[in-house]
């Protein structure tokens, strides 16, 4: 098995229920606890920028993407990135997010936040923000709030809340 025999493809409704599998599997009951969860239940995650992977029909791996604001910049989060056990160490995570900060980038998002482990985003273009400048609703680690910076945007810059885009 390899990811040259995948197949990846723009997320569409048909996806919801193995998506939602897959995470389970991978984040547990917990993950809807998580300060990244609270901004993404505030609105709708935006499709055209969320993507899986499928083996043969089959989903087996996922990246969503949310429309945020980061103070007063729009941008997007990301997340949940998951890939089945079946199928970690061949790549395939590292290349949803690189599919997603393309298609980010080039629908304009200037910038896109997760809060992930450094050691495996860096190496794809996320660098650390300024600790405590940015807010989320819950606690979470600031050394873990990540940014890949796709327009002319400072990281360091970024502060204020992070919210969905639909709340007002
Ligand atoms: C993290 C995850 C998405 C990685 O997906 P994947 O397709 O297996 O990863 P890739 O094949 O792209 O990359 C594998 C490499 O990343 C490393 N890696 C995996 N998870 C890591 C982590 N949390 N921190 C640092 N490195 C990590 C692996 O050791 C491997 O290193 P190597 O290339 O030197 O051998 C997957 O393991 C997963 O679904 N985990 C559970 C959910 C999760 O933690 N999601 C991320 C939330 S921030």
């Amino acid at each position: 098995m390899s990811i040259h025999d995948l197949v990846f493809l723009t997320e569409d409704a048909s996806h919801d229920a193995a998506i939602n599998h897959i995470n389970e599997e991978a984040f547990g009951p917990g993950r809807f606890v998580r300060s990244s969860e609270r901004v993404r239940e505030q609105g709708p995650h935006d499709r055209r920028l969320s993507f899986v992977a499928a083996d043969r029909g089959e989903v087996i791996a996922s990246v969503r993407m949310t429309p945020i604001l980061a103070g007063t910049v729009a941008g997007h989060l990301l997340g949940p990135l998951a890939v089945r056990p079946s199928h970690k160490n061949l790549g395939i995570g590292r290349e949803l997010v690189r599919i997603a900060l393309a298609a980010a980038k080039k629908s304009g998002s200037p910038v896109v936040l997760l809060v992930g482990d450094p050691p495996y985003y860096a190496p794809l273009g996320f660098k650390p923000t300024k600790p405590g400048a940015l807010t989320m609703p819950g606690p979470f680690d600031p050394h873990r709030l990540l940014v890949a910076c796709l327009g002319d945007v400072d990281a360091m810059a970024l502060e204020g809340e992070i919210r969905h885009r639909d709340l007002v």
